[in-house]
């Protein structure tokens, strides 16, 4: 939830620190800070609010030195003050940390070290280690790494931790436990940071870092040794995306670029996924066909945007390969008694691969017996490397923290697992497998399509921001649209929102449309005639009741009652959701545009949601 950097090397650290926090400020905006390593003390500047504040305040009295660590933070424990800002000292002012995650023995330690005449100066958890590691590092003189090393074994909870001290302020010393920490080698420098974001201008050599490992970095070594200070060998690897991915590129909101990057991120996660002889190719499955044919169900674990593309698969894999599919909200997964065994496939969905919900789903998943498969974003993030097989979407880096480009790459994953099943398993026959993966590869050039259109969608949502209230039906595969719908623009918009299968309208929601409530109905694709008919009476209904109605209907579709028609490409139904949760997302960005809304960080969220 909170940004991490750190840098050792020959460049004024505040220029890479503050470039990297903003790189990082996505996954946490309450406020910002650094510490730099000046010999024998320590630079210290913290501030509430976002990066700005923070630099703002960087005046030219400023040193320039060489190493440091920054943070940008989501509050947890202690509201978002200039006081509860990371970094983190201790007493004497010279050894500084920053923390991302949740400290749970945190008040403990606390007591022990107000006891043993350590003064507090924050509410946070992280101070507590700020003081711990004090006294550990005198008790192995000096040794911030030993330091470190000890102090986490007294540490309960999830964390990604950087230190730094005033008398070595060249070592800067990481550990990570259940919480993102990457290294990043670059020449004559280091880096550390809870995203490869943060030095991708810098280098795109990275070291991916396992459970409870200490880093200790300098400008010219990085050394990895577990708790014990055993020698850990480095895992290096290349990133694939350059800087650019990572700016805006013309587009006054990441958002909004990666609505329109959306045709690509669908066409990379599809190239080369059928062979010549018409086989879906999914090799990352790392299962055999007896495999597949023994699969007795299927549980989806997923949160948020991420639990909409489970729905659809649930919707895809149901009717095309025949095994049930359960589909569960992470954070309620291991809290009950899930039915899992060896005939069981989990599929973990998430963008980041660092959702701590979802995480924990997974480790549960594991240790009743099944196999997890990873659907994710991020190489070598956490979920996908604990996890049994994964299969990567190739949305490349989503900054905004509402999910757009992931989900639709996501829906597209499900699709290839679902015809990869079928097909295995002989629920579907090769030619149909065929046709239908080539409907897939014309949904690029399809959404292409509604992106040319959406200006007077976009005129249009402005008419309805003065609106506290916007309702979303879908019946079919169009649910998880609706859902995704009122999700955005919940998060974007600040706008009491709900997504409804049209079946339920009757069942309560309706007492909610009153004069002018604005109705978003998803018209259910292919022509499936019954359901068309039960949406057309819903719409009919809100109607009656004073609704404004705006409909999503494919091309050629039959409409009645509606006040605004937005139409979409066909394709066959089951593919329906990657195009009618397009025009949704504009409308919620939009809707927050002219709401005056902070589009790329709504208020109160962080883009990777790392405590439970
Ligand atoms: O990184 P993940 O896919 O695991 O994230 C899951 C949710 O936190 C995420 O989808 C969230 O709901 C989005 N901000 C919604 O736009």
């Amino acid at each position: 939830m909170c940004g991490i950097v750190g840098y050792s090397g020959p460049q004024s650290a505040a220029t890479p620190l503050i470039e990297g926090l903003r790189r990082l400020e996505y996954r946490g905006y309450d406020s910002a800070g650094i510490a730099l390593g000046t010999q024998g003390k320590l630079f210290i500047e913290k501030k509430a609010g976002k990066l700005s504040n923070l630099e703002g305040s960087l005046d030219s009295s400023l040193p320039v030195v060489h190493s440091g660590i920054g943070h940008t933070r989501w509050a947890t424990h202690g509201g978002p003050t200039d006081g509860n800002a990371h970094p983190h000292v201790d007493n004497e002012g010279k050894l500084a940390v920053i923390h991302n995650g949740i400290i749970e023995n945190y008040s403990e330690l606390r007591k022990e070290l107000e006891a043993r005449g350590h003064k507090f100066s924050s509410e946070t958890d992280t101070e507590s280690v700020a003081h711990l590691l004090s006294d550990l590092r005198k008790k192995h003189n000096g040794d911030l790494s030993a330091a470190m090393r000890e102090a986490v074994k007294a540490l309960r909870g999830s964390f990604t931790l950087l230190a730094i001290h005033g008398d070595a302020p060249e070592v800067v010393v990481g550990v990570r436990r259940n919480s993102p920490l990457v290294v990043g080698l670059g020449n004559g420098e280091n880096f550390m940071a809870s995203d490869v974001a943060a030095f991708i201008d810098y280098t795109k050599c990275a070291i991916e870092l396992g459970q409870d490992e200490v880093v200790t970095m300098t400008p010219t070594s990085v050394k990895i040794t577990d708790l014990d200070g055993k020698a850990v060998a480095p895992k290096e690897y290349q990133i694939t995306w350059d800087a650019s991915a990572a700016q805006k590129g013309g587009f006054t909101h990441f958002m909004l670029k990666e609505i329109f990057e959306q045709p690509k991120a669908v066409a990379d996660t599809l190239i080369g996924r059928l062979s010549d002889n018409k086989q879906i190719v999914l090799d990352e499955l790392r299962m055999s066909a007896d495999e597949i044919r023994a699969l007795k169900k299927i549980t989806v674990i997923a949160c948020g945007t991420a639990y909409h593309a489970g729905l659809v698969a649930k919707y895809a894999i149901e009717k095309w390969a025949k095994i049930p599919v359960d589909v569960e909200i992470a954070s309620e997964f291991r809290y009950r008694d899930p039915i899992i065994d060896a005939g069981t496939l989990v599929i973990a969905i998430s963008q980041s691969g660092e959702t701590m919900d979802t995480l924990m789903a997974v480790r549960h998943a594991k240790a009743a017996g099944g196999r997890v498969l990873a659907i994710c974003n991020t190489n070598s993030s956490t979920i996908p490397r604990e996890s049994d097989a994964v299969l990567y979407t190739h949305a490349g880096p989503e900054i905004a923290v509402a999910s757009t480009k992931a989900l639709l790459t996501q829906m597209v994953a499900v699709y290839l697992i679902g015809l990869h099943l079928a097909q295995v398993n002989g629920a579907l026959k090769d030619a149909e497998v065929e046709s239908l993966y080539k409907e897939l590869l014309e949904l690029p050039g399809k959404i292409e399509q509604i992106l040319e259109t959406v200006e007077p969608l976009r005129a249009l949502t402005r008419s309805f921001a003065e609106n506290n209230i916007v309702l979303f039906l879908g019946r079919n595969i169009g649910y998880p649209v609706a859902l995704e719908g009122a999700l955005k623009l919940k998060e974007l918009a600040y706008i009491h929102a709900e997504g409804f299968a049209g079946g339920e309208l009757k069942h309560g929601p309706i007492a909610l449309i009153d004069k002018g409530t604005p109705v978003i109905a998803i018209l259910p694709a292919g022509h499936e005639h019954a359901l068309d008919e039960k949406m057309l009476s819903n719409i009919q209904e809100v109607k009656a009741r004073g609704a404004r109605v705006i409909v999503i209907a494919e091309e050629g579709a039959h409409v009645e009652g509606a006040e605004h028609i937005i139409r979409i490409p066909v394709v066959p139904a089951l593919f329906q959701p990657v195009l009618a949760t397009v025009p949704l997302q504009v409308f919620a960005y939009e809707m927050a545009v002219a709401r005056g809304n902070d589009v790329d960080q709504p208020r109160n969220l962080a883009k990777s949601v790392t405590v439970e």
